[in-house]
């Protein structure tokens, strides 16, 4: 009995000291003071450590692509970073190559600012910046996705490319107590520089939709960070195969407007695919643009037909309709948008056709 009580007050003693010594530690090693961020070996930023790279940085309003909310599940938040930073997390594996990694390549969310460091970001950045915008119209394409355009505060810009995205700030609500940002591409052609529109689809459970899909109302203000994405309209005389699901549509749509606004006629086809008749939308107004642009086509198919859609068109997937209709990668380019597998299935069937893979740009999204 003498021998158990010994242990329970030698353990207990044990476990007082170790908690002494933790909390001990985060007051003094949590505290790591000022540090300095060189960035692109041209600015300087003197901030409170401690934080993570990202958040650092998003405080300074360096607004580095995230979609996640600095979970370290999307891979967004890429920053080349040549000193500090520490070790390199294995949080940070399934997202950063062995290549990106050996150039100093992080994920700027899992790195925490804990010295003075020397980072490199993309110089298109410094020119994101958030604007708090108010939706003026929502409407419904399909019961699952909603059409938002959200005009900029008075005398604000944005000034983006055929392609790119912007990230919208879920504010806390009643299904939420956290802030995120969600990336949505910009369904608009640059030329609408003062409003923006987005498809929105609804994902259960998911923080942003279920806002935007349950609660958002014409009037409201929606903070938006922007623009971001390489996914963009390139000037070639290439022919181009487009190719979504969904609302991976979105900037397809953006890059169909800049060209027949601006009248660039290269051969474009345009294939889409949908689960039933009722996931169809924008059809009227890809319709016109077979109309006004004369060396456009569109090719739908649906994957799960039912009797009430009384389709006569094509069925299967978007990967069925490359198969069938594209015939070799001669001068050729490619736009594809959609979630990971169709991506991955589609450029596969582009390569063994014979298309480069410089030639294959993509924009995946869960
Ligand atoms: S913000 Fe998503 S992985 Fe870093």
């Amino acid at each position: 009995m003498e021998n158990i009580v010994t242990t329970v007050v030698a353990i207990s003693s044990i476990t007082g000291i170790l908690a002494f010594l933790l909390s001990l530690a985060n007051r003094t090693i949590g505290d790591y003071g000022e540090k300095k961020i060189i960035i692109n070996d041209d600015k300087e930023l003197i901030v409170e450590g401690g934080d993570s790279l990202l958040s650092t940085l998003i405080e300074n309003e360096i607004f580095i692509p995230s979609a996640c909310g600095g979970k370290g599940s999307c891979g967004y938040c890429k920053v080349k970073v040549l000193e500090g930073g520490g070790q390199f997390l294995a949080t940070e594996k399934g997202y950063v190559s062995e290549g990106e990694m050996e150039k100093g390549v992080r994920l700027s969310c899992q790195c925490k600012v804990k010295e003075d460091m020397r980072i490199e970001i993309p110089e298109e950045l410094f020119n994101v910046k958030q604007y708090l915008c108010t939706v003026t119209e929502i409407e419904d394409l399909t019961d699952k996705i909603k059409r938002i355009r959200l005009e900029l505060p008075e005398g604000e810009q944005l000034d983006y490319k055929p392609g790119q995205y912007i990230q919208i700030l879920t504010p806390i609500y009643r299904e939420s107590d956290e802030e995120v940002y969600r990336a949505y591409s910009i369904t608009t052609p640059p030329s609408s520089k003062n409003a923006v529109e987005l498809f929105i689809g609804y994902i259960p459970e998911g923080i942003c939709t279920t806002y935007i899909h349950k609660y958002l109302k014409e009037g409201d203000k929606l903070n938006i960070i922007g623009p971001f994405g390489d996914f963009q309209y390139i000037n070639s005389d290439k022919e181009m195969i487009l190719a979504a699901i969904g609302t991976g549509m979105s900037p397809i749509m953006s890059i169909l407007r800049y060209m027949n606004e601006n009248k660039i006629d290269r051969k474009v086809t345009f294939f889409f695919g949908a689960r039933t008749r009722p996931d169809m939308y924008m059809m009227d107004v890809l319709a016109e643009f077979e109309k006004t642009m004369k060396n456009f086509k569109l090719i739908t198919c649906l994957s799960r037909p039912t009797e009430t859609c009384n389709w006569t068109g094509e069925v299967g997937r978007v990967t069925n309709l490359i198969e069938k209709y594209v015939k070799d990668g001669e001068n050729k380019e490619a736009y594809l948008c959609g979630n990971p597998s169709m991506i991955d299935s589609v450029v596969k069937i582009l390569k063994e056709k014979g298309f480069d893979e410089e030639d294959i740009f993509y924009d995946k999204f869960e």
